[in-house]
């Protein structure tokens, strides 16, 4: 059987295979699953262990397009899904044999753009979640040596030393506050009331960290993105790099498939449009087609009237978007492109319509 098709597994795929390997395991350590069910469930792990090790060949041989930088973790998850139940496999004598297959848990992060997300916020973000896990340790530290030196002498079984003492401080720090061990002393409470408020204030910190992170990484990758479809757009080669920046900020990327009504005629009109890629057609008595690098949409946004024609996707068209806001701002900051967009408009409302043109639209496009 050739591996290339198992190279090539989708990642709800994987995230299935995984998903039905776990709930295996799960089900292999109830003691009440015996004989002929319990080898079945034996099979499947194995059946989903042959097909990663399948995976593994394609990854390892196939798949070469990729950068192997890039590959390592998705190499590492693989070796790691194969290897580690076959030593446990070859580990003689061990009853959790199909316990080890939980390594397949690290199956749905190789194909995960989430996790890799995840792990930059992290590493962008790692001095400040260090510096708040550091207040978190001293803050924790502090409150189990305080609170073993008010409630020593109460609770020798409970504060009887700071390691004991460390116990209160995690769960009260973390506002979780199993109850198991509480403060007798009045100073012990006031102690509590403050280590909690202490808990609230990091959880807050790590939140806001995090979320920041998030939000900033998503919008580096958003701008990285634009970056790119700005540039396929010659008409923004004309910008200097702050006034190009500020154009990548408002543009908006959208994909719209062949067919699709992109602006009706008689609409209002909020938004112009340029094409990064495909075509797309003006329906004029004489329809008239526009390709990658021309835009359209500009004529009710300059004189405020409705649409002037119905423009639809002729192939699948990759679109930036500029609101209305946006088109102001442009105008102001790069006084060239706004003349070229009003001069074409100009054209276009008194054209005569052509016949309709082969691919690009040469006539219109500036
Ligand atoms: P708008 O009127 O906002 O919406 C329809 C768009 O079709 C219009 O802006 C122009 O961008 C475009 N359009 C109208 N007439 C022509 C034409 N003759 N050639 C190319 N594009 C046109």
């Amino acid at each position: 059987m050739s591996a290339l098709p198992f190279s090539k597994i989708s990642a709800p795929l994987n995230g299935l295979l995984a998903a039905i390997g776990l709930m295996t395991v799960a089900a292999l350590t109830a003691s009440d699953i015996a004989g002929r069910t319990r080898l079945a469930l034996e099979l499947l792990l194995a059946g989903i262990w042959i097909i990663y090790c399948l995976q593994l060949t394609g990854t390892l041989f196939i798949q070469r397009t990729t950068d192997l930088r890039d590959r390592i973790p998705v190499i590492a998850v693989d070796v790691l899904a194969v290897l580690v139940p076959l030593a446990a496999f070859l580990l003689d004598g061990t009853r959790d044999q199909s316990l080890y297959c939980a390594v397949w848990l690290l199956k749905p992060l190789r194909d995960s753009t989430f996790f890799r997300l995840v792990g930059r916020v992290l590493t962008n973000e790692a001095r400040n979640l260090i510096g708040v896990t550091s207040v978190f340790g001293i803050i924790l530290f502090s409150a189990a040596l305080v609170a073993y030196i008010i409630e020593r002498d109460l609770q020798p079984d409970k504060f009887g030393s700071i390691p004991q003492a460390m116990w209160w401080a995690v769960v009260t720090l973390s506002t979780t506050g199993y109850g198991d061990v509480t403060p007798q002393s009045f100073a012990g409470r006031v102690l509590a009331g403050l280590v909690m408020m202490c808990g609230i204030g990091i959880f807050a910190l790590w939140a806001g960290l995090l979320a920041t992170g998030f939000y900033e990484e998503v919008r580096r990758q958003d701008f990285v993105r634009n970056w790119q479809l700005v540039a396929a757009v010659p008409l923004f080669q004309k910008l200097g790099s702050a006034a190009l920046v500020e154009v990548v900020r408002a543009l908006r990327p959208r994909v719209v498939p062949a067919g699709t009504i992109i602006c009706r005629k008689g609409e209002t009109g909020d938004r112009m449009f340029f094409i990064v890629e495909g075509r797309v057609s003006v329906a004029k008595p004489n329809p008239v087609e526009l390709g990658a690098g021309s835009f359209f949409g500009e004529m009710a946004l300059i004189s405020g009237e409705p649409r002037s024609a119905t423009v639809s996707a002729v192939t699948e068209v990759s679109l930036l978007s500029l609101y209305s806001v946006d088109f102001q701002m442009l105008s102001k900051n790069s006084p060239e492109i706004a003349d070229i967009i009003r001069k074409t408009a100009l054209e276009r409302r008194g054209a005569v319509p052509d016949p309709p043109l082969e691919g690009n639209d040469t006539k219109s496009t500036p």
